[in-house]
């Protein structure tokens, strides 16, 4: 690939970006539980519009763009007001849940650096459900990462086994509002409680649940508490490119006061060049996605939300309902909100995935951690609301065909490879035969995936790491 010699013209730039576009999830079609977060074509193009308005005004520099300053300040007021924080509460805007963690772990592991010198190797405790992105930012940040199964049958942080975690190290615990995997809340009072009681920050990840969690409590639906009226929570994060339906690179870090937030703030005189402080982990960003959220959520309204969540919750229920009635399933915990995980006692979920994707659907494969089984987990969305017969229906007759299905010979014959294999001394080349054994070579995956996750499943968290790692390091250029 080569910098074309003279530029491409507008038409034939736009035809191969659509043609690239092609063969990707198609996101439009109201049958993808995951990924998307689509409010329908009038406020895409709000955000649209928003965002190629803001498209070139630089975040780097908040005083040469006040208007990026005051857009951050009215988001960030909006998210304290809704998640009760009085006026002590600051936060700021991020690109997203991974960047709003990566802060708060950031704030906690230096304040705790400039309170209690002594810790030299900080710890956070993570509930086994915590996402992943709490042991991005630990590997990022040199964080230790104590993890602590969760409830079996409810799938909550368990806050004994939490209590027990603590140690003279400890500078962080973290609960899920809810939890992505299985959509539960954890006991975020009887954690933050303990938090307080051990002067521990603590961190309420409500990336996914945030926005919505207060409009399905206004209908009715049981909701614990979760944000700042919980003593001894002490950061928040909650995304807008999630269910606030912003367009991506949307997400508020708050915290509890300025003197935990001051940890966050970056700031550079050691080199040459012009100023640097930075409140976030990008310095040169785009005002494009703070706008078309301003605008998104300005434009949607605390009615439309309301409403928005309205039509979650009874596609929520009905799912709910449906999965319950079909033999063979079952669902894991009780969703508290609008994600749901399902698991099968009996049959090879990933089968399911395959017969449900090859009508079209997108529902999400996970693997098997600790007390959690493999199991299908959705997020379900208001472009999902009008296609949830059809779902359950289509889910049914995908049931009855896995119960036929049965593992290839290839797979076969990487099973018994695999209980074979040392894996402590494989090389980069041995993972490598293994994924084109599996089928892995190159972009495309194969069409039926449910032999690579049944595999995938079957080797330690660990092996499955190092394999991804692998893909991924020969996939991209
Ligand atoms: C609970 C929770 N936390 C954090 C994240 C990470 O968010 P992002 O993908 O925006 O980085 C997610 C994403 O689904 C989530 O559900």
């Amino acid at each position: 690939m080569k910098i074309p010699q003279k530029g491409m013209s507008k038409d034939d730039i736009f035809e191969r970006l659509g043609d690239y576009r092609s063969r990707d999830l198609d996101w439009q079609s109201g049958r993808v539980f995951g990924y998307i977060f689509d409010p329908g074509p009038e406020v895409r193009d709000v955000a649209k519009e928003a965002y190629g308005m803001f498209l070139t005004e630089n975040g780097l520099d908040f005083t040469a763009f006040p208007s990026l300053l005051r857009l951050e300040n009215e988001l960030v007021g909006m998210m304290r007001h809704h998640l009760n924080g009085d006026e002590q509460v600051v936060g700021n805007f991020t690109s997203g849940g991974t960047e709003s963690i990566m802060l708060a772990v950031k704030s906690a592991r230096d304040y705790f650096r400039a309170k209690k010198p002594q810790i030299k190797e900080p710890e956070m405790i993570l509930p086994a459900t915590a996402h992943a992105a709490f042991h991005k930012a630990a590997h990022y940040l040199g964080v230790r990462v104590v993890q602590v199964p969760v409830a079996p049958a409810s799938y909550k942080a368990d806050v004994k086994a939490i209590a027990e975690a603590i140690g003279p190290n400890t500078i962080l615990i973290v609960g899920s509002a809810p939890s992505y995997t299985h959509g539960v809340i954890d006991p975020i009072r009887e954690m933050a409680a303990l938090a307080l009681e051990k002067e521990i920050l603590f961190h309420c990840d409500a990336c996914v649940g945030g926005f919505m969690l207060p409009y399905f409590r206004r209908l009715g639906a049981s909701v614990p508490e979760f944000d700042f009226s919980v003593p001894g929570v002490t950061s928040i994060s909650v995304d807008l490119h999630k269910y606030a339906y912003a367009a991506k690179g949307a997400s508020i870090i708050l915290y509890r006061n300025k003197n935990i937030r001051r940890y966050q703030i970056f700031a550079c005189s050691h080199w040459t060049g012009y100023t640097v402080v930075n409140n976030a982990v990008q310095s040169s960003k785009s005002g494009g996605p703070m706008a078309a959220a301003w605008a998104v959520i300005n434009y949607i309204g605390d009615e439309g939300y309301l409403e928005f969540a309205r039509k979650k919750l009874e596609a929520t229920r009905k799912v709910v309902e449906g999965i319950e009635q079909i033999d063979g399933l079952r669902i894991l915990g009780k969703p508290e909100m609008c994600l749901v995980a399902f698991t099968s006692d009996d049959l090879n979920v990933f089968h399911i995935i395959d017969e449900m994707n090859s009508k079209g659907w997108y529902i999400q494969p996970a693997l098997s951690y600790g007390n959690s089984p493999r199991h299908i987990h959705m997020s379900i969305n208001v472009s999902n609301v009008n296609w949830i017969d059809q779902f359950l229906s289509d889910l049914a007759g995908a049931v009855e065909k896995a119960r036929q299905s049965k593992s290839d010979e290839s797979s076969e014959q990487l099973r018994q490879m695999i209980s074979s294999i040392d894996f402590s001394s494989m090389s980069e080349e041995d993972f490598a035969s293994m994924l084109q054994l599996a089928g892995i070579d190159g972009e495309a995956l194969p069409e039926r995936m449910a032999d690579i996750n049944e595999i995938m499943d079957f080797l330690s968290p660990e092996i499955r790491e190092q394999l991804l790692v692998e893909y991924v390091n020969n996939l991209f250029a």
